[in-house]
């Protein structure tokens, strides 16, 4: 199979992980006979410093001629007092998932047994390992609202006072796509669905609630749903996540909920994502940032931009076995007790502490192995 990939390895440690996750999809290209053909660009602050945007002509462009998107992180210090549409967040990363309809932000928390130590829960909380799947809207929500608000008139005059001003939207089809994405991802595992909200306060999640108890009844009523407000959901998950399976929520409580879910199976640099259009297209990320504070040392954990490297080949190309092997390999690194400084711990053994480039080394000697 041959397949362009847009690869914007972005600020801080973005370039470090995605090199070893790229080194991970050579070892891939070669073992199963593919081609990826990567074409980089900048995105970010260091897009900005060069091309004066974040997200430049010349990096839209690579994306438009791209069959998927390999993203590392983006942002950091030095440009976060920026005019708002020149950050990198706001002037990146938010209008590329927007521009590409990447709604269906999938963040599976799993715990990858040998990892249990590591985990922020007393072992007794996880026993038999943790899968959750967050299924986090990522294109509506108080992320967008200042884009469909026709009258920016409070906006506008807000920013320039004593207020400041975010709207939170959301419409009946947003809510059903989401849901159907879930309802479908619920089908394939246990036919459990939670959804998060605040209906208690806001009227977009009274909203959410009933376009999704709708959506599910009519739909799919084999699947069990309930429904639980997003500060219980946080609650929930810290003190016992293994209730958990499907949880489908909003972008912004999805994005607060994920990192939290991070921290229960290790380190937030175990956690992957994709976020998908309808059409199949998507950008794939580790859910971490740019890690101002270890950028440049080759210490950051690479391995969820590797996993999100194997969601890549799963959701944009269908290679489900190569994705399958990424998967093992990592287990075996870790199983072998190889660890990046994040993850190690007093029980970690001397020498298998491993630098970011190390880990994917590792990575790719596991995938080389025929077991
Ligand atoms: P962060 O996720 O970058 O870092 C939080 C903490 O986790 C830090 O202590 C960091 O060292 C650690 N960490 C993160 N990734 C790690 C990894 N792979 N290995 C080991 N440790 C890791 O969050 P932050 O500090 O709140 O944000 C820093 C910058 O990143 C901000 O500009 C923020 O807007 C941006 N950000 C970008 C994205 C993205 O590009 N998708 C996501 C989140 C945050
Ligand atoms: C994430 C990040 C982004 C978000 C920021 C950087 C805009 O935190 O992908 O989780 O809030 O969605
Ligand atoms: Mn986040």
């Amino acid at each position: 199979m041959k397949k362009r990939i847009a690869v914007l390895a972005g600020d801080g440690i973005g370039p470090e992980i995605m090199k070893e996750g790229l080194k991970v999809l050579d070892a891939i290209a070669k073992q199963f006979n593919h081609i990826f053909d990567y074409k980089e660009a900048l995105v970010g602050g260091c897009a900005y410093d060069k091309y004066g945007h974040p997200l430049p002509d010349e990096t839209k462009e690579v994306c438009n001629n791209s069959d998927a998107i390999y993203f590392g992180a983006v942002g950091g210090p030095k440009w976060e007092n920026l005019p708002p549409e020149l950050t990198p967040e706001r002037g990146a990363l938010l209008p590329l998932r927007g521009t590409y309809n990447l709604f269906a932000n999938l963040r599976p928390a799993i715990i990858f047994g040998p990892l249990a130590d590591a985990a922020s829960l007393k072992s007794e909380r996880l026993e038999g390992g943790l899968d959750i799947l967050i299924v986090r809207e990522l294109t509506g929500g108080i992320y967008f609202g200042r884009n469909k608000v026709k009258t920016l008139t409070l906006h506008e005059g807000a920013l320039q006072g004593n207020y400041a001003v975010d709207y939170m939207i959301y419409s009946v089809p947003e809510i059903e796509r989401i849901a159907a994405v879930a309802c479908d991802a619920a089908m394939k595992r246990n036919k459990k669905l939670t959804s998060v909200d605040k209906a208690n306060v806001l009227e977009s999640s009274k909203l959410w609630r009933k376009v999704v108890t709708d959506y599910v009844q009519s739909h799919f009523p084999q699947i069990q749903l309930n429904h639980m407000y997003v500060d219980n959901a946080a609650m929930q998950l810290a003190t016992n996540p293994k209730q958990f399976d499907v949880i489908v929520t909003e972008n912004m409580f999805g994005d607060i909920l994920s990192d939290l879910a991070s921290a229960i199976t290790g380190s937030i640099g175990m956690l992957p994502s994709a976020s998908l259009a309808k059409t199949g297209f998507g950008l794939f990320e580790p859910i971490h940032g740019s890690a101002p504070d270890i950028a440049g040392l080759n210490k950051a954990n690479p391995l969820a931009q590797i996993l999100s490297g194997a969601m890549l080949l799963k959701y944009a190309f269908g290679l489900n076995r190569e994705s399958k092997a990424i998967e093992e390999a990592i287990m075996k690194a870790l199983e072998n007790g190889y660890r990046t400084a994040d993850l190690a711990n007093k029980t970690t053994q001397e020498g298998k502490i491993l630098l970011t480039s190390q880990m994917g080394d590792k990575v790719v000697e596991y995938l080389m192995v025929k077991s």
